[in-house]
């Protein structure tokens, strides 16, 4: 049963996934908010944990940075373990007037200046977008919690650091921010007729450059985003 990146038996990964990009992420969510957590995954240090949030089964394994690395993972997942959700939950840069540090996005379409959709040959553009049930879900619980948050389009980038400091020019077309992974996920997602949804908190702003948080406000910040993920599990 095991996969090239994935050492885990038939059964070991709950139907929902949460995708933090850090394993150190990965292994303080299985820590901190589930409960009987087992480690189900550790080749090359991504280690993946299923244990129970609630009552819920849930399990949790880091994407890497990326595209290529999240589809590795994702489309394993998908594929070869029954995992039938998976639910990002990154950190992204904005470059909305609206958004600021610690605010959420959840990225219902997610713009790419990568190829990873060229692989499936379509004649024009494909639209990655995330599973309508599952951003609904995302919206209500951060209702409920009084979370500032925005839906929209987010912009997947291939670089972190980029020759022409681009990025910006994505900020006329209504896009909300930016990360590195989600449209490959999106499109694993559409590809493998299962479900993904991207929740990113604002970790940096284009615009405002001189908001700064301390890690703490940042690690609480972090954990609202996870509470969110672990509630619309499902
Ligand atoms: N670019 C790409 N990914 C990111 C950024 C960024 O500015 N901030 C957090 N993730």
């Amino acid at each position: 049963m095991a996969t090239p990146h994935i050492n885990s038996k038939e059964g070991d990964f709950a139907k929902t996934v949460l995708m933090p990009g850090d394993p150190l992420r990965a292994k303080f969510i299985a820590e901190n908010f589930l409960e009987n957590a087992v480690l189900v995954n550790n080749v090359r240090g991504v280690n993946g944990y299923t244990g129970y949030y609630k009552g819920k089964r849930v399990s949790v394994m880091a994407s890497g940075m990326g595209q290529p690395s999240i589809g590795i993972y994702s489309y394993e997942l998908y594929k070869f373990f029954g995992v039938e959700n998976i639910i990002r939950v990154g950190s992204c840069g904005s470059f909305h007037k609206d958004l600021h540090v610690r605010d959420i996005i959840i990225a219902m379409g997610a713009c790419t200046n990568g190829n990873y959709a060229s692989q499936y040959r379509l004649p024009g553009t494909f639209s990655p977008i995330a599973d309508y049930d599952l951003t609904q879900k995302a919206v209500n619980a951060c209702k409920e919690r009084g979370v500032k948050y925005m839906v929209g389009n987010i912009l997947s980038s291939d670089t972190f650091y980029d020759d022409a400091n681009s990025g910006m020019e994505w900020a006329k077309m209504g896009v909300l921010g930016v990360e590195m992974e989600s449209a490959a996920l999106y499109c694993n997602a559409a590809r493998l007729g299962k479900k993904a949804l991207c929740i990113c908190t604002v970790s940096d702003s284009f615009l405002y450059p001189e908001e700064n948080t301390t890690a703490e406000e940042r690690q609480n910040s972090f954990t609202t985003m996870m509470e969110i993920a672990l509630e619309i599990a499902e």
